[in-house]
C-alpha cells in the first residue's frame, strides 16, 4: 500500500448504550482500503458489517452509538468529527453507498430518467439534457440495453437484477473514489448476483474507484476482492490478500465459513452450519469470542483475548491463540 488509503478504520470499538449496559458491536476494528482497491467484509449475520460501513459513512443515528476508541479517516476526513456540510459534500462526490434492497434507494413515484436526472443535477452544474446524456451513458456502462426506454420506467416496471444496476449506475454519477457496497447482491438470485457483481467490478476498475463489498458469501470475495476481512462478534479475526486467507485460512472461523457454504451463513439462515450462535455482545468477552463455539479452544482462549499475529503471506494476519497450530 503506497498511497494514503482512501478509507482508512483504525481500532474501532463503538457500542450501542442500552438501559443499564451496552452493546459492544464494533472492537478494536482496524479496516484498511487503498485506492482502486476491492475490499471484502465478510462474517456471518449480527458480526458488526454493517455498523462497521454505517459508522464510516457517519449514517448510524447519532444519538443511538458511543465511540469508544479509534479513528476513521475517509478522503483525508476525519468522519467523527466531520460537521454537516463535510459530510454532504463527501456523500455527494466521494464516496457513494449501495444498500441490499435497491428499491429503497429508487423513488418508487419517480420515472428512472427524472430521478436519475435529479441525482446527477445535484452534484454537477449541468443542464436537464445534458444530465439526460449522462444518465444515459451510466446505464450504457451497466450494459442497461435500451436505455433510453429503462429512462421512462418505474422501479417497479423493472426486475431485481435490473433495478440494482441502476443503482450502481448512479452510484458511479457523480465519480466517487469509494463505493460502500453493503450486500448489493444478496436480494438477487445466484446468476443475477454474479452479473450484477461483475459489473460492480469492471466499473470500480475503469474509473479506479474503491469498493468496500460486504457480503456473508466467501465465494463472493474470492472471485471479486483483492483483500478480505473476516469479522466475527464485532472483532476482526483474520484478513489479509483474498488468495493468502482463502487458500491457507489460519483461524478456525474463517475455516468453518469456508466449510459451511454461503447459504448456511445468509442472514436469517435457518441453516446452523456453525454449530452454536454469537456471543451476548452485551456481555464484556474477556477471552476470544469465538471460543464458545471454536473445536481449538482451550482455557488460554477462554481467558484472555489473543493478540494479533503474522501469516505467511504479506499482509496476512490473525488473532487466534492458537495460530502456529493452524499453519498445518
Ligand atoms: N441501532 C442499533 N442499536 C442497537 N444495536 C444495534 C444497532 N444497529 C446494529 N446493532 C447491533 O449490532 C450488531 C451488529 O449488527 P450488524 O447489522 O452490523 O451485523 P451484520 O454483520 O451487518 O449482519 P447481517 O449479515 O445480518 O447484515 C448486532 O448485534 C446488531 O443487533
Ligand atoms: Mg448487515
Amino acid at each position: 500500500m503506497t498511497a494514503s488509503p482512501v478509507l482508512s478504520i483504525r481500532n474501532l470499538s463503538l457500542e450501542f448504550p442500552l438501559w443499564g449496559g451496552a452493546l459492544h458491536a464494533l472492537e478494536d476494528v482496524t479496516i484498511e482500503i487503498a485506492a482502486g482497491e476491492i475490499v471484502g467484509v465478510v462474517g456471518e449475520s449480527g458480526c458488526g458489517k454493517s455498523v462497521t460501513a454505517m459508522a464510516a459513512m457517519r449514517l448510524l443515528p447519532e444519538r443511538a452509538y458511543r465511540v469508544t476508541q479509534g479513528a476513521i479517516v475517509m478522503l483525508g476526513q476525519d468522519m467523527l468529527t466531520a460537521g454537516e456540510a463535510d459530510l454532504r459534500a463527501l456523500r455527494g462526490s466521494g464516496v457513494a453507498m449501495i444498500f441490499q434492497e435497491p428499491l429503497t434507494a429508487l423513488n418508487p413515484t419517480r420515472r428512472i430518467g427524472d430521478l436519475m436526472v435529479e441525482v446527477i443535477r445535484a452534484h454537477q452544474p449541468i443542464g436537464r439534457s445534458e444530465a439526460r446524456e449522462k444518465a444515459i451513458g451510466l446505464l450504457d456502462s451497466m450494459r442497461i440495453a435500451d436505455a433510453q426506454a429503462v429512462m421512462r420506467r418505474y422501479p417497479f416496471e423493472l426486475s431485481g437484477g435490473m433495478r440494482q444496476r441502476i443503482v450502481i449506475a448512479l452510484a458511479f454519477a457523480n465519480d466517487p473514489r469509494l463505493v460502500i457496497a453493503d450486500e448489493p447482491t444478496t436480494a438477487l438470485d445466484v446468476t443475477v448476483q454474479r452479473q450484477v457483481l461483475t459489473l460492480l467490478q469492471a466499473r470500480a476498475r475503469d474509473v479506479g474507484a474503491a469498493v468496500l463489498l460486504i457480503t456473508h458469501d466467501l465465494g463472493v470475495v474470492s472471485e471479486y476482492a483483492d483483500s478480505v476481512y473476516v469479522m466475527y462478534a464485532g472483532k476482526v479475526v483474520e484478513s489479509g490478500p483474498t488468495d493468502a486467507v482463502l487458500t491457507t485460512p489460519r483461524h478456525p472461523y474463517t475455516r468453518a465459513l469456508l466449510q459451511a457454504g454461503p447459504e448456511a451463513v445468509a442472514p436469517k439462515s435457518p441453516l446452523a452450519a456453525i454449530p452454536g450462535g454469537l456471543p451476548d455482545l452485551r456481555e464484556i468477552i474477556p477471552g476470544c469470542r469465538y471460543a464458545g463455539r471454536c473445536g481449538l479452544a482451550t482455557d488460554i482462549c477462554r481467558g484472555a483475548a489473543p493478540p494479533q499475529s503474522q501469516a505467511a503471506a504479506p499482509g496476512h494476519t490473525l488473532s487466534c491463540w492458537h495460530a502456529e497450530g493452524m499453519s498445518r
